[in-house]
């Protein structure tokens, strides 16, 4: 299992790769699941700006491409431009979405002191929006 260092790192590296001409501020993330498993986005921007992707969901997006569905245990959030990158609540929803079941998801970020700290989805999203009928939600 890869360690909040090596996840952040592999934010890090692959935020050199965002496509973000419009706004200029990369940001890359590397998710992290149950199975030992890792896999990075950057965020993805477009003329029409609102189409924009975040790093964090297309991250996600790769995951679920490759396969996995319930089981995201870490997320490591990198943007050169600013310490302290917290994700935006739609790519909190989406963390959510992907969480196993009664576990909470680590939120890797560096903070103003450059140290890589963690926090929780719990903390970020505390109530997370569902449709009660669908019980396997
Ligand atoms: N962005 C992310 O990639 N993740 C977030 O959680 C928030 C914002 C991107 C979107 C856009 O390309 C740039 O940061 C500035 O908003």
């Amino acid at each position: 299992m890869k360690t909040k260092e090596e996840l952040f790192l592999e934010a890090k590296k692959i935020s050199e790769n965002s496509y973000s001409p419009y706004s200029n501020f990369p940001v890359g993330a590397c998710c992290l699941f149950e199975n030992g498993k890792t896999y990075l986005g950057v965020n993805v921007e477009n003329v029409s700006y609102g189409l924009t992707l975040c790093a964090e969901r297309n991250a996600l997006s790769t995951a679920a491409a490759n396969g996995e569905k319930k089981g995201l245990i870490a997320i490591a959030i990198y943007s050169p431009k600013q310490k302290m990158c917290i994700p935006c609540g739609a790519c909190l929803q989406w963390m959510a979405e992907f969480r196993a079941e009664n576990k909470d998801v680590s939120i890797i970020l560096e903070n103003e002191e450059g140290e890589i700290v963690e926090h929780t989805l719990k903390d970020f999203l505390p109530f997370t929006f569902k449709i009660l009928s669908l019980i396997h939600i």
